[in-house]
């Protein structure tokens, strides 16, 4: 989960990699480095903390102008995130300066090999180990992309590698397996980088890197090879991103940014996906109608944010295709040894396509012949290249740390997934079909209109700075939604939360209820009055022992207003679509409050936008 970027061309390259890493640093911000190659001498500077650090130390410390570089923003994994465990790491013959994302899992035994031919590691980083077996590469006189595949051919563990030698100034070498890499083909000017946002802004041709190949780039080439040295098929894509889409647009955080985005995100995630009779046509959907009518279970497997669309999607896609759908932690699932087979659809939901505990759930699941349908944001990253499927929300890039329009479109995607199982599998009439696709067709409105509408929310943050714990209860797919409120406020605000199936009050936990203890309250739409009814009671029950309840409900539902302290009204949406409105004034009220208690909103203590390690 660290940011990579890497440079040959006409530009000053420490410009490019250092602009590079500040569209990157959301992915790792322990600490940055920049490595350039000039007059067959590496120059390297590098700091612990956040990337403002390092460009202090360049203005005291100026490095000459050069045509070549690489950069590194990281989160640690092996080392503190100190001066000597940044990134670039240098080998001891002074040639190699080699970044990395991942972990290597046999660093031990290497560097134990290395200090036997004398060569000891200043580092406690596992990636100085690989610049040390390149630099030995190297000096036996194999060119710098053959000696990174020898290397490479040794490790073991996910990595993204690239690295620059001072005695071939015209060329970046990367490499990848289990992580992210992307190159960038520009004029007269290539780039390598973790994602696309690097550099967008110099060129929108981008290739995307396949598992166990090496690149190697020029002013004028990219040849792409395999770990075993053959040529590499490679696939070039168009990056339809705006550079502004990776600005914060005059907001204060990208995350508040991406909030108001959502209804454009919303829309677009639906753009295409029907025709005019209503037919549904996903076509990054691989998988024939015929094996789609064969499945006879589903199992979402995601991490955090993602794994509560999961639970969202399981009510939906049961109601609409009644195919028992699981919802799985992806790092317990390969762990319990799960029950799939060739009839079973697994759908791995992941914002990043990176995330690693994700990963390894679906190539478990392929293993076991189950056949795999990612649902992702991001365009060529890991998991839905590994994937027989996917289905790509359309939100453009999220960079705050906070999954907010991330998880709208993926809820969005869930919902398209149904309706079409639906489809192929003839358990819905077109038109019952087409009423859904309506519904949500008119969803970006409804969530503008609680965007409109939003005050309330953020005047509620106010009153909550010195708050210790909060509670939040919902219903049916209102429970996801407590569950997400509470991870947003986990992770902005560093307060205590919890979320919690209203019917499970009685059973425990309304035992944490007393004087003004903060509980929102996810209230159904008054279409399933069985819902309603229920939580209506659970409202009740924690109004008489002194809770503070903060009720999102329907705009006119005068039956619960009477039990709120504070109401937030949400427009009237069918009950199955009610996350799409619910979670919105969660996540803002979550983001006010993180910035009224100081917080960087965008960049979380102790988290980081894409997981890539287990
Ligand atoms: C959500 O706000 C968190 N950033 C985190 O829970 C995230 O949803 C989780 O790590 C999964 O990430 P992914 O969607 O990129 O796989």
């Amino acid at each position: 989960m660290c940011g990579i970027v890497g440079y040959v061309g006409e530009k000053v390259a420490l410009d490019v990699v250092v602009e590079g890493l500040r569209r990157l640093e959301y992915r790792g911000y322990d600490s940055a480095g920049v490595a350039i190659v000039t007059n067959e001498t590496l120059w390297v500077a590098k700091k612990a903390g956040k990337l403002g650090n390092l460009e202090k130390l360049l203005a005291e410390e100026q490095l000459p102008p050069s045509g070549l570089g690489i950069g590194h923003t990281r989160w640690a994994t092996h080392g503190g995130p100190t001066d000597v465990n940044a990134h670039p790491h240098i080998s001891s013959n002074g040639r190699i300066a080699l970044v990395h994302n991942g972990i290597i899992e046999n660093y031990v035994t290497l560097r134990e090999e290395l200090a036997a031919a004398g060569i000891t590691c200043e580092s406690e980083t596992d990636t100085e180990i690989v610049a040390q077996l390149v630099g030995q590469q190297v000096s036996a006189g194999l060119p710098l992309v053959e000696a990174m595949r020898v290397v490479c051919g040794r490790l073991r563990g996910a990595f993204t590698l690239v690295a620059v030698d001072s005695e071939t100034p015209d060329g970046v070498v990367a490499a990848r397996r289990n992580s992210p890499l992307v190159v960038g083909v520009g004029e007269g000017e290539n780039f390598v980088a973790s994602d696309v946002a690097a550099f967008i802004e110099h060129t929108r041709e981008a290739i995307e890197l396949g598992q166990d190949q090496l690149v190697s780039i020029t002013p004028d080439t990219v040849k792409v090879i395999t770990f075993d040295g053959e040529p590499a098929e490679v696939k070039p894509y168009h990056v339809d991103w705006d550079l502004s889409a990776a600005e914060k647009g005059g907001y204060d955080w990208f995350m508040r940014k991406e909030i108001y985005e959502q209804p454009r995100a919303v829309a677009d995630t639906l753009l295409g996906r029907h025709d005019a009779n209503s037919q549904l046509t996903l076509d990054e959907i691989r998988i024939s109608e015929a094996e789609l009518r064969r499945v006879d279970k589903i199992i979402v497997v995601a991490c955090g944010t993602a794994f509560y669309a999961g639970l969202v999607a399981k009510y939906a896609i049961e109601h609409w295709t009644r195919i028992p759908c699981e919802v799985e932690l992806a790092s317990e699932f390969r762990y319990r040894d799960p029950i799939v087979g060739p009839t079973t659809l697994v759908v791995a939901i992941s914002q990043s396509g990176e995330t690693a505990d994700t990963l390894m759930a679906i190539r478990h699941a392929r293993e076991q012949q189950s056949r795999v349908l990612a649902i992702c944001n991001t365009n060529g990253s890991t998991i839905p290249r590994e994937s027989d499927a996917v289905i790509y929300t359309h939100a453009g890039p999220e960079i705050g740390v906070a999954s907010t329009k991330g998880f709208l479109t993926q809820l969005v995607a869930c919902y398209l997934l149904g309706l079409y199982l639906a489809q192929v599998r003839e358990v819905k009439y077109g038109d019952e079909i087409a009423e859904i696709l309506r519904e949500l067709s008119a969803m970006p409105d409804a969530i503008s209109e609680v965007l409109d509408d939003i005050g309330p929310v953020l005047n509620l943050a106010a009153e909550f700075a010195d708050k210790r714990s909060v509670l939040f209860i919902g219903r049916h797919v209102g429970y996801p939604v407590a569950l997400e409120g509470a991870l947003k406020l986990k992770e902005l605000a560093y307060i205590h939360a919890e979320g919690f199936a209203a019917g499970e009050l009685k059973h425990g936990p309304i035992a944490l209820i007393e004087d003004q203890v903060p509980v929102f309250v996810v209230v159904p739409p008054r279409g399933r009055d069985l819902l309603h009814d229920k939580v209506v009671s659970n409202l009740q029950e924690i109004r008489a022992r002194g809770a503070k309840t903060i009720v999102l409900a329907e705009e006119d539902d005068d039956e619960v207003s009477r039990y709120a302290d504070v109401m937030i009204k949400l427009p009237r949406v069918s009950t199955l679509l009610q996350p799409l409105v619910a979670t919105v004034p969660l996540q803002m009220f979550a983001c006010e409050l993180a910035t009224q208690k100081g917080h960087d909103v965008d960049q979380p203590r102790n988290l980081a936008k894409s997981v890539t390690v287990e």
